[in-house]
């Protein structure tokens, strides 16, 4: 948190302090000129040193003053001066303008040593200010709640934006009455931000303290310097903002790398189901559809108060990234009998029906080998029973009713949905009406009926799906004929 930051118009001498900075050990920064180096301050870099040459201060008095006072309050200025300048440094320091002076022609240690004691001298100063405070001991026990109740609660947070609301929270406590906004974004994707904010509107001057990460800057604190019960912010609240945003980077962090490697499981998963589905390709975005009729199914079934102990939000999550595995277990099935034309014989429906097994072993595999891909366990449920029917006709098991796991009931629905809406090239798609006539047949024999109702009072939101992720090439047969009944070749959907 504490910073050295270096100003000098030679790049040799910057080198040299950067050297001396780093023998003792505290981060450092180097600039050529002031504009540079109070651009550095204002964008929140937390220094508690300036080691500048007094001919960089010249014209800039004022601006040091007031980026000072507002931005590092209470930091302790050295002067780095050639060996013509000290007597100039020597009369700046005596006016009060920095707190010590170091001849550049001197061995690179004792800079060293004095930038330590600079860096000490904040500490100090810093703490006086804070016992001479009457409240402080009162507003210590606050702060330091609010910031263990921050730091246990973004270990809970499961998304950015609840991270940003609950820093945004702890702002207040810490900093009240004061207008307070957090902003998270993915560095590689800073388009689309999480933000909250609270307490007064923000005004015109502001401090912005970035959230680094090792990917980039992926966020800020922003508070307000003014305001109108507390004045303005003091080396305390500074203090305060870098203790707030040190764990929101961390935890931001964290939430990025987990989305990144969610984003690669998914892609990683996609891949494998498109694998097995372009095999028998017969229609381009089954495996979205599916998806997206399986999420439909689930929030409808919840709307309507059926199965709401099982379908949580991370269940929802879970339908939708696994549905699209529901017949990898074709990749095992020979070409032979997965690509033949015209009916199989009942040898090849034999082998054909071993697809959902083979498809449960693969994702096994794939969860006991990698811990990150626990939630594939739902895929492994969907692969292995989504031939499986409510009145115990189905196959690989036989299961019935609900003992079949949910989520394979529900994208049991999804594909069949699917299967009858799109057209193959032996058989044609199947109208609207049709369609919701032959569900009602399904329900309660092949299908949960509570699914089936639920689906079925959702059929314009399915329709829209449909529509929505039409195949990019449409089949050349016609795509709703009244009455149509599809000639299958007996595969399994
Ligand atoms: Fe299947
Ligand atoms: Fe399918």
């Amino acid at each position: 948190m504490d910073r050295i930051l270096i100003v000098h118009p030679q790049p040799d001498s910057v080198e040299f302090a950067l050297e001396a900075a780093r023998e003792c050990g505290i981060p450092a920064q180097g600039c050529l000129d002031s504009e540079a180096a109070m651009r550095l301050v204002r964008g929140g870099g937390s220094f508690s040193v300036l080691a500048i040459d007094p001919d960089c201060l010249e014209g800039y008095q004022n601006d040091w003053d007031r980026c000072l006072e507002v931005h590092a309050p209470g930091l302790s200025a050295l002067l780095l001066c050639q060996p013509e300048a000290l007597a100039r440094g020597t009369e700046l320091v005596k006016g009060g303008l920095a707190w010590g002076l170091f001849d550049l022609s001197e061995p690179r240690a004792t800079l060293a040593q004095q930038l330590e004691e600079a860096a000490r001298e904040n500490q100090l100063r810093l703490r006086a200010g804070w016992e001479s405070d009457p409240s402080a001991p009162m507003l210590h026990t606050q702060a330091l709640e609010a910031l263990y109740q921050l730091s246990l609660g973004l270990f809970e947070c499961v998304t950015l934006q609840a991270m940003a609301e609950l820093a945004t929270a702890s702002l207040q406590i810490l900093l009240p009455e004061r207008g307070v906004s957090v902003d998270l974004w993915d560095p590689r994707s800073p388009v689309e931000r999480f933000r909250a904010q609270a307490g007064p509107d923000l005004g015109a001057e502001l401090v912005r303290v970035p959230l680094d990460t090792s990917a980039g800057v992926a966020g800020e604190l922003v508070v307000d310097v003014r305001s109108n019960e507390t004045g303005r912010l003091g080396p305390r609240d500074i203090r305060t903002l870098y203790l707030v945003a040190a764990p929101l980077a961390s935890a931001t962090q964290n939430e990025l790398h987990r989305r990144e490697r969610e984003r690669a499981q998914q892609g990683t998963l996609l891949a494998m189901a498109k694998v097995a589905e372009m095999r028998d390709n017969e229609t381009g975005q089954h495996l979205q559809r599916v998806s997206q009729y399986a999420e439909l199914i689930a929030r409808g079934l919840r709307e309507d108060g059926h199965y709401v102990d099982q379908i949580t939000d991370a269940f929802i999550k879970d339908v939708v990234r696994c549905a699209p595995l529901h017949d990898l277990g074709k990749v095992a099935i020979p070409d032979a009998v997965l690509l033949k034309r015209g009916r199989l014989t009942p040898e090849e429906w034999a082998l054909m029906k071993t697809h959902p097994e083979w498809g449960a072993r693969l994702l096994r595999e794939m969860v006991e080998e990698n811990a990150d891909l626990a939630f594939v366990s739902m895929g492994q449920e969907i692969a292995h029973f989504h031939h499986e029917r409510w009145d115990g006709q189905g196959y690989p098991v036989g299961l019935q009713g609900e003992a079949i796991p949910l989520s394979a009931r529900i994208v049991a629905l999804a594909d069949i949905y699917d299967a009858l809406t799109t057209p193959r090239p032996y058989k044609l798609s199947w109208s609207v009406e049709a369609v919701r006539e032959h569900l009602g047949n399904l329900s309660g024999n092949h299908l949960d009926p509570k699914i089936v109702a639920s689906f079925l009072k959702r059929a314009d939101a399915a329709v829209e799906i449909q529509r929505r992720l039409m195949d990019r090439e449409p089949k050349r047969l016609p795509t709703h004929v009244d009455g149509a009944h599809p000639s299958s070749n007996g595969k399994a959907a």
